[in-house]
């Protein structure tokens, strides 16, 4: 299986190569999504979050238990589940910015969330 992307040092591309600014506009992008969500529309302020944020990544997530049965998942497997559920969107390019831009992130709330270092 390939390096899954659970810390920015770890994605196929650097997010941090473009800056913080780049990373917290996808966050914030609205075009990500079909429905006109963007992650930030549920999550800024830490919201909707459940305890399991708190653990290492891979970890078992509610959402990725119930709808695929996956008994873990990576970072960038929760923004896949999250772009193509709540986001009613498609899947982004494992390889992509975006991609590693989200992972990173979900890595930076999941420190101030009272998780562990992973960087
Ligand atoms: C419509 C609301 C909604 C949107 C939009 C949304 N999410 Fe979520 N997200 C949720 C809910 C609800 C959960 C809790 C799922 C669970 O714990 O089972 C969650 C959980 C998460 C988690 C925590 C999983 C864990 O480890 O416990 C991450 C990280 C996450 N979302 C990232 C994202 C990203 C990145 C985006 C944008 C691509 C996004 N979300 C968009 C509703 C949303």
């Amino acid at each position: 299986m390939a390096t899954r992307c659970n810390a920015p040092a770890h994605c196929p591309t650097n997010p941090y190569a473009q800056g913080e600014s780049r990373i917290a506009a996808t966050f914030n992008d609205t075009q990500l999504s079909s429905n006109g969500l963007a992650c930030a529309s549920c999550h800024s302020g830490d919201q909707r979050y459940q305890t399991t944020l708190e653990q290492t990544y891979p970890h078992q997530v509610a959402m990725g238990m119930n709808l695929y049965g996956m008994n873990e998942v990576h970072a960038d497997e929760m923004v896949q589940i999250c772009m193509v559920n709540p986001m009613a969107g498609d899947t982004l390019d494992w390889a992509s910015m975006d991609l590693a831009a989200l992972a990173a992130y979900v890595v930076d709330v999941q420190q101030d969330y009272g998780g562990p270092q992973q960087k």
